[in-house]
């Protein structure tokens, strides 16, 4: 995860982003420490942090830093200039791991673990409103494995994190409006329970949820989704997120999950 230190509304480069209507700072600084103190108390995660850029508001949504995949890096190409200066810090933290690092040629977009999740043995990739189709083909490559293109087709939700979230290897929550007929048909073919959320909570960023064997992490007030997560025996947490809601993010999208070594 990444301190919000530097963290405010600067630019404009999805539909949630109005710089008339600013985050407040400290109230997003303690919604940051209720989600760092939720990770570890309640879903025993062990966190490591990455250092805030002055320069890079956006830094703290980590999940757009790269990919990580058993030993592998791959860092971000991200489609906006505004964001591209974050790439090398991450590409830093990682190189000085254990890991090994890769970069996709420069027109090949791609926004990290925000447009690539796991479910049901197949890695899923979002596209095209941040990464680019192409990019996907070079990340099945490195990671050796197939990777599936979804079309996201609402600006509203540009990354797959944002309209999709796995929640074990045969369970999922989706919505339904973010992906063209194609992609609904390829997660319905894939993933054996999929549970639709419907629209007022999907864009209540329901699905942009951490999920850790039986744990989620959701943003505050999706009383319908969290019912059905406590009928599969979930246990939810909810975490109020609005100060990041308004630079169109929310729990998934400020970590990166990190796979142990
Ligand atoms: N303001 C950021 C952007 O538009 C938010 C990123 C949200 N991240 C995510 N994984 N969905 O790039």
């Amino acid at each position: 995860m990444c301190p919000p230190t530097y963290y405010r509304i600067e630019y404009e480069i999805n539909p949630w982003m109005r710089r008339s209507r600013p985050s407040n700072h400290c109230l997003a600084q303690e919604q940051w420490q209720t989600l760092y103190r939720v990770l570890q108390e309640r879903l025993h995660a062990r966190v490591s942090l990455i250092e805030p850029r002055p320069d890079l508001p956006d830094m703290v949504f980590t999940a757009n830093g790269g990919l990580v995949w058993k030993n592998k890096f791959i860092v971000s190409n991200f489609r906006h200039r505004v964001r591209r200066g974050e790439a090398a810090h991450f590409a830093n933290w990682f190189a000085s791991g254990k890991y090994e690092i890769f970069n996709l040629s420069k027109k090949s977009y791609f926004e990290g673990e925000g447009d690539l999740l796991m479910c049901a043995d197949v890695m899923f990739a979002g596209c095209p409103i941040r990464s680019s189709a192409i990019s996907h083909r070079a990340i099945a490559e490195i990671l050796e494995l197939q990777v599936r293109s979804l079309r996201l087709t609402n600006r509203w939700f540009y990354h797959l994190d944002t309209c999709f979230c796995p929640l074990s290897p045969s369970e999922a929550i989706y919505y339904p409006g973010a992906f063209d007929a194609d992609a609904l048909k390829m997660l319905a073919k894939h993933v054996r329970n999929l549970i639709p959320v419907e629209k007022e909570e999907a864009y209540r960023f329901a699905c942009n949820a951490i999920a850790v064997d039986k744990k989620v992490i959701i943003n505050q007030g999706c009383p319908k989704i969290r019912r059905q997560l406590e009928a599969l025996g979930f246990a939810v947490y909810e975490v109020p997120l609005t100060e990041f809601i308004k630079a169109g993010g929310s729990a998934k999208c400020l970590v990166l999950k990190i796979a142990p070594l």
